[in-house]
């Protein structure tokens, strides 16, 4: 047996929210052309690809800025955005809902879809960030809110600081290859929580093994596919590979309409 039952969905829940997630999403870090990536994206949203995650980080708000232009082309209502915030944001409520209200501007939004932590800060405890971080819900800015980098102990933590908004997510490392953040499974399913898997083609390294080149040819896919699949088969997960050219976006969202068997998964989790 697989170490997870396989989850089968395309559309995954985020949280407890009744909101569905593409089980591939794209990520904006460190692209190289926006130009290129435009294109790429509004392509993504024609494919069934239906979330973009970015952060204030990402080019100095640059990234923000461009997941605004591919907005306009695809419309507000078919796309849901998250973005992320400096942890030290979160030691001060007021700087938290002003760094939001940055972030929706650059993102050129009424309200952001999801607004992270993107890494737990070592300067307050977890319970005043949660605390800040549910002023930007409060304030209407965001509509959900999550984590991102959180241990297993820290998201448990996080989960009971809340008050009135759950933590729907938390973004997390999470490829073929590292598997760490799979002891954060059960802590998703008992809670609700989604787990947003990022670097999930370890920065494109996955491409390169041959094994799952060779395990794809058996369902027509390629080793990328054969990667994410692995990770959205997995209860609660979804991946946000990033990518910038419309061949790779066509890739990527052929990792979902299909499953690898039970067989092939145990083989894989046997020799990686
Ligand atoms: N929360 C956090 O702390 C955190 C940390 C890191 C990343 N993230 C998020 O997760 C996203 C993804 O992670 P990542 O950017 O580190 O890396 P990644 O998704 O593991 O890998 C991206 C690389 O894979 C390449 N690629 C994409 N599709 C491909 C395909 N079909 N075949 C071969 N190569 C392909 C891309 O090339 P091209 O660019 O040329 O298309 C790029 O070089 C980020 O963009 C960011 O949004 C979050």
């Amino acid at each position: 047996m697989p170490k997870f039952p396989i989850d089968r969905e395309d559309r995954k829940p985020l949280g407890k929210t009744g909101e569905r997630l593409s089980a591939i999403g794209l990520g904006t870090w460190a692209i190289r052309s926006y130009e290129a990536a435009y294109h790429a994206f509004v392509y993504a949203v024609s494919l069934g690809i239906n979330h973009f995650d970015t952060a204030e980080m990402y080019g100095a708000g640059e990234a923000e800025e461009f997941i605004g232009r591919v907005v306009k082309a695809v419309g507000r209502d078919n796309i849901f955005i998250t973005t992320k915030l400096y942890p030290y944001r979160f030691r001060d409520r007021h700087e938290a809902v002003k760094a939001a209200r940055e972030s929706a501007r650059r993102l050129g939004v009424n309200y952001i879809d999801l607004v992270l932590i993107h890494w737990p800060d070592n300067q307050a405890s977890i319970e005043e960030q949660v605390r800040n971080l549910e002023a930007i819900a409060e304030e209407g800015i965001a509509r959900y809110i999550g984590v991102s980098n959180f241990e297993e102990s820290e998201l448990e933590e996080a989960i009971y600081s809340t008050r009135k908004h759950d933590i729907v997510a938390n973004q997390v490392k999470y490829s073929i290859v590292d598997r760490r953040a799979e002891r954060l499974i059960p802590i998703a399913i008992k809670h609700g929580v989604t787990l947003q898997a990022y670097s999930p083609l370890e920065r494109g390294q996955v491409a390169h093994i041959k094994l799952l080149a060779k395990i794809g040819k058996r369902y027509g896919r390629n080793a990328v596919q054969v990667a994410l699949n692995f990770l959205i088969s997995r209860p609660r997960v979804v991946a946000i590979p990033k990518a910038e050219s419309k061949d790779h976006v066509k890739e990527l969202a052929g990792a979902m309409g299909w499953r690898l068997s039970e067989e092939d998964i145990e083989f894989i989790e046997s020799k990686l």
